[in-house]
């Protein structure tokens, strides 16, 4: 079975991938310097499927390292590469860190699949290209236009799609694919891996489990004045497995070479918008926990409504996320739970 290389193996949706890919038979070499994720997701990995993945701590931008891997690792036929640094807040206040990080790791990442004969990747795009999208592009198809970016962080995004488009242009070999994500919320089933906010988490669902936990006095819900029918904002919550699944049947469209153009694009999402406050009334009625909370200010930045038409995903792609929300909701609340031994 081939080897893929995951920049970004032991983070929240690189980890889920990694077991989707080795339970698919797929050997699998994860690179990470760590710097937002923990060596112990490894564990969680194996525990699940039986086998920790080979793992390599190195940083993407390191391009040493980084040919020291693809040398290691001569059987690398394809990059799944969720490695970025991800807070919106920290991107506005460190720019050229984000810059750093999630430009330069994709250059090294191209340049070294270049070098080694390597010619598929698959890349951890986002909604946030999107902007807050204009009425007639409600749900979100892949051909909306794409939006002046509001943080450094999403711009990161937006260049790093072009940099795959120039880098394809040049190079005939290559073959790419852009998967836009939605709102990635959820653990795995067997609570084993999940996600792991470092500090106060800025995202909704690790802040309404930890507040559950006990661990926070209260959510803020960031508005209850939008244009939406219970006033708070309305996102496409996607579970992290059904996500996880999608990077594996990628992968197998580019290796059976049924793509149909070098670079797709495909968004991720359920094709289901539900409000923060829908959420939280889920998540209290599943889990019979409490989460108490109060209404404050917009959130400065925040996207009014966004949600996915995700058809080509799902005759294309031939994916679907189709997890009720309910259970996406209890897995995260049993990660939690299993992380703060309760
Ligand atoms: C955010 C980023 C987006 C990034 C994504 C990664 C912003 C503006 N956007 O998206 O670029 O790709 O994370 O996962 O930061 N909410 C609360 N209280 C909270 C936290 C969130 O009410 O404590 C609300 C937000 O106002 C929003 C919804 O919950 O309406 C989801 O928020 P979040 O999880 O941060 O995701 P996005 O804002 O969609």
């Amino acid at each position: 079975m081939a080897r893929i290389l995951v920049t970004g193996g032991t983070g929240y949706i690189g980890s889920h991938t990694v077991v989707e890919l080795m339970q698919q038979g797929y050997d699998v070499v994860i690179v990470d310097n760590l710097s937002n994720s923990n060596k112990d997701m490894l564990e969680g990995i194996a525990a699940i499927v039986g086998k920790q993945p080979d793992f390599e701590q190195v940083d993407c931008n390191d391009s040493v390292a980084m040919k020291r891997v693809f040398e290691q690792y001569a059987d690398i036929q394809a990059v799944i590469h969720f490695a970025a640094s991800k807070a919106v807040n920290e991107s506005v206040e460190q720019p050229l860190l984000y810059y750093r990080n999630n430009l330069m790791s994709l250059v090294t990442v191209l340049e070294q699949m270049k070098a080694h004969g390597v010619h598929h990747i698959v890349f951890s795009s986002s909604c946030t290209v999107y902007g807050q999208p204009t009425a007639n592009h409600l749900p979100v198809d892949e051909t909306a236009p794409i939006q002046v970016a509001l943080s450094p962080y999403g711009n990161t995004k937006q260049i790093n799609e072009e940099i795959i488009r120039d880098e394809a242009h040049a190079n005939a070999a290559l073959h790419a694919t852009i998967l836009r994500y939605f709102n990635p919320i959820g653990a795995h089933p067997s609570a084993m891996i999940g996600e792991l906010p470092n500090g106060v988490p800025q995202n909704l669902l690790p802040f309404v489990t930890q507040t559950a936990a006990g661990l926070r006095q209260q959510l803020k819900v960031y508005g209850n004045d939008y244009n939406t029918p219970d006033g708070s904002c309305i996102r496409d919550y996607i579970y992290v497995v059904d996500l996880a699944k999608a990077h594996v049947k990628a992968v197998e469209r580019m290796l059976n070479a049924q793509t149909e153009e070098q670079v797709e694009v495909f968004n991720l999402g359920t094709g289901r918008g539900l409000s923060v406050l829908e959420i939280l009334e889920t998540f209290i009625r599943v889990t019979g926990v409490n989460v108490p909370y109060e209404i404050v200010d917009r959130r400065e930045g925040d996207i009014e409504q966004v949600w996915a038409k995700p058809d080509k995903a799902n005759n294309v792609l031939g994916w679907k996320a189709d997890t009720p929300v309910e259970e996406v909701l209890l897995s995260a609340w049993n990660w939690e739970k299993k992380v703060r031994g309760l």
